[in-house]
């Protein structure tokens, strides 16, 4: 049995160094904004649908949390996320999303929140809990918990009229997971700068949206070309 190790390990980065505070303003940035989105999402979400509007406004405030608690772990390293850098990452996606409620695409506006924002969520905070911090480490495992909850809310709802809902989901697939996925391109690397792998993480948001697609109502086959032609136009940098 033979162990090769072709590739030396990463040095770890320093947190004190102002190269690994810089990468971690706009990576802490891009979160503390995302979380910020993601809780008008939820809100636009209650009134779009009223029948689970006090859930969805529980969802909501669980990521205004989550926002506070990101900008304390920056807080913790004299750190202040970059939010004008973030903002302009996160417009496309969210004019997407405003298109979809203002024209009544609920399967748009529930793939957008609640499939392809979760599963990034879910994908960058498992990437990055392996370098984080010991102050962040525990808030970032806790929001992992809350963000799969969010996840399966959309699952659930999108699961239950599939039939209705497919063709509008493809088509959203198609035109929001390219400009998300050029929100992760654009921080590549800090990302390495703070010790995670973008190519991994983008590895297991496919996966994880992917599943999101299947558990919903496609074969594995029509998900995986839904998120293959996507990945396969934003190379990473
Ligand atoms: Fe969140
Ligand atoms: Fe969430």
């Amino acid at each position: 049995m033979t162990h090769r190790h072709s590739v030396a390990p990463a040095p770890s980065p320093d947190p004190s160094s102002p190269t690994y505070r810089e990468a971690y303003s706009r990576i802490n940035g891009v979160v503390v904004v995302g979380e910020g989105l993601a809780d008008r999402h939820f809100r636009r979400l209650a009134r779009a649908i009223p029948e689970d509007g006090a859930e969805l406004l529980r969802l909501g405030a669980m990521e205004g949390r989550h926002a506070r608690d990101f900008i304390g772990c920056g807080a913790n390293l004299g750190v202040r996320p970059d939010a004008a850098l973030a903002k302009r990452l996160f417009a496309p996606l969210h004019a997407l999303f405003q298109v979809c409620d203002r024209t009544g695409d609920l399967a748009g506006c529930l793939v957008i929140q609640c499939l392809i924002v979760e599963c990034f969520a879910v994908a960058a905070y498992r990437a990055y809990l392996p370098v984080a911090d010991p102050y962040a480490q525990p808030i970032t495992a806790a929001v992992l918990a809350d963000e799969a909850e969010h996840r399966n809310y959309g699952e659930q709802w999108l699961q239950g009229r599939f039939a209705e809902m497919a063709a509008a989901v493809a088509a959203i697939c198609r035109r929001a997971l390219p400009v998300t996925l050029q929100i992760l391109q654009a921080v590549a690397p800090d990302m390495r700068a703070i010790g995670m792998d973008p190519a991994d993480l983008v590895g297991s948001f496919c996966e994880l949206f992917e599943q999101s697609l299947v558990t919903i109502g496609f074969s594995g086959a029509e998900a995986r070309r839904l998120v293959f032609r996507s990945v396969a136009a934003v190379p990473l940098g």
